[in-house]
């Protein structure tokens, strides 16, 4: 195996998110307890990031730049050659990841008390975004259609009263891995131009998609609707170098740019100098190999814990098409969620992000971070399997 996922890393005691906030957020202390909540991954990023960052160690002057055409260059590459879209680097404006690139869009075409509108179960920051912006939360659930989830655009069009100005989207989307088609990005794009909103997708999600699913990138499918669209992605999740806090706004129309560009003026942001050069040798070929070998190694976790899952009677886990996100309903249990949370934490003492924070249609689900070495994934099956074990 050239690269290896493989290998327990303990992560404790390094400032991770994920492991170190256990006790604070879930009451969770102890060398056994598991994190499976926070969208990061456990094992290493690609070889080439990290000798990148050696190289940058070995330097050892880290002052101020300015200045990446290399960094821009190797995102129009990525996005040509992994989703065939052509971009212009002139598009691309850098954020401090995509929470903030959210609320710069939030901040920048909605003013106080407008609306925003998100398609639910998704991403819990859109609502706390749109919330702590003062901002008001148009929210559209998503219908449960076969093993997946649909749009209802005449449902949503229902729930709008004419002050909408945003709509953020989520493709592929969190929670769920649901992969949309061109014909409901297409839709969505004509609906958003028929509401008069600005178009946020946020794509960060993109690469990490299984075999036999083709994700299309919102500007691909729907072209046409470019004048008032933003697309956001990010070598975050698909590298795990989302603590290097650095996303992009991939911006075609002239005037949303020069919007973008003064909300970004006024916070004097600009870009970690050593994120940049991290990204840069990510995205390529070496970098689109290890993400190759990644998706084969979620394959195999999602496989391992779906099986487990399915196997406890009122339990489900949506096939994902995409994301390490396991989206598992525990409705035909028909448990209170507080009782399955507690079985979660106190019983298999594993962290996990709770459905209802996702909105309307997460109520019954928990979601599960399965980017992690297979024997972290299979123990976690275990504890599950032992925790309800009481319905077999
Ligand atoms: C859909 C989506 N957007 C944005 C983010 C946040 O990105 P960042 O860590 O770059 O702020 C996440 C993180 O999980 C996400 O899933």
């Amino acid at each position: 195996m050239e690269f290896d996922f493989d290998t327990v890393i303990d992560r404790r005691g390094t400032h991770a998110s994920k492991w170190d906030k256990l006790e604070r957020l879930y009451g969770l202390a102890g060398d056994d307890a598991l994190g499976m909540w926070t969208a990061d991954s456990d094992y290493p990023t690609a070889p080439c990031v990290i000798e990148t960052v050696r190289r940058a160690a070995d330097h050892g002057v880290f002052g101020y730049s300015w200045d990446h055409p290399a960094y821009l260059a190797a995102i129009r590459w990525w996005m040509q050659f992994r989703h065939d879209w052509e971009i212009d680097t002139d598009w691309i404006l850098t954020s401090q990841g995509l929470g903030h690139a959210i609320a710069c869009c939030v901040t920048t075409w909605a003013k106080p008390g407008e609306g925003v509108v998100i398609f639910s179960p998704v991403y819990h920051e859109f609502a706390l975004k749109v919330n702590k912006a003062g901002r008001r939360v148009v929210e559209c659930p998503l219908v449960r259609e076969g093993d997946s989830y649909a749009l209802d655009l005449d449902d949503a069009q229902s729930r709008l009263r004419g002050d909408e100005k945003v709509l953020l989207w989520c493709s592929p989307q969190n929670p769920s891995g649901r992969i949309w088609t061109p014909q409901e990005l297409c839709a969505v794009a004509e609906f958003a131009e028929r509401n008069g909103l600005i178009l946020v997708s946020d794509e960060v999600h993109h690469d990490l998609v299984y075999p036999g699913n083709r994700f299309v990138p919102m500007d691909v499918a729907a072209p046409d609707f470019r004048h008032s669209t933003v697309t956001l992605t990010a070598a975050s999740k698909t590298f795990n170098i989302a603590g290097q806090r650095t996303g992009n706004m991939i911006i075609p129309d002239t005037t949303l740019r020069a919007d973008m560009k003064q909300t970004l003026r006024k916070m004097d942001y600009s870009p970690g100098a050593l994120a940049i050069d991290m990204i840069t040798a990510a995205y390529s070929p070496d970098g689109a190999r290890w993400v190759d070998a990644q998706i084969a190694h979620l394959e195999g976790n999602r496989a391992v814990f779906d099986a487990a899952m399915n196997a406890i009677p009122g339990v489900w886990s949506m096939p994902l098409q995409s994301t390490y996100l396991a989206w598992v309903d525990f409705s035909g249990t028909g448990m209170a969620h507080d009782e399955i949370e507690r079985r979660f934490r106190e019983e298999a003492r594993i962290a996990v992000s709770p459905g209802p924070g996702f909105g309307a249609g997460g109520e019954t689900f928990q979601r599960i971070n399965l980017a992690t070495q297979r024997a972290r994934v299979i123990d976690a099956a275990e504890r599950l399997t032992r925790a309800f074990s009481d319905l077999q």
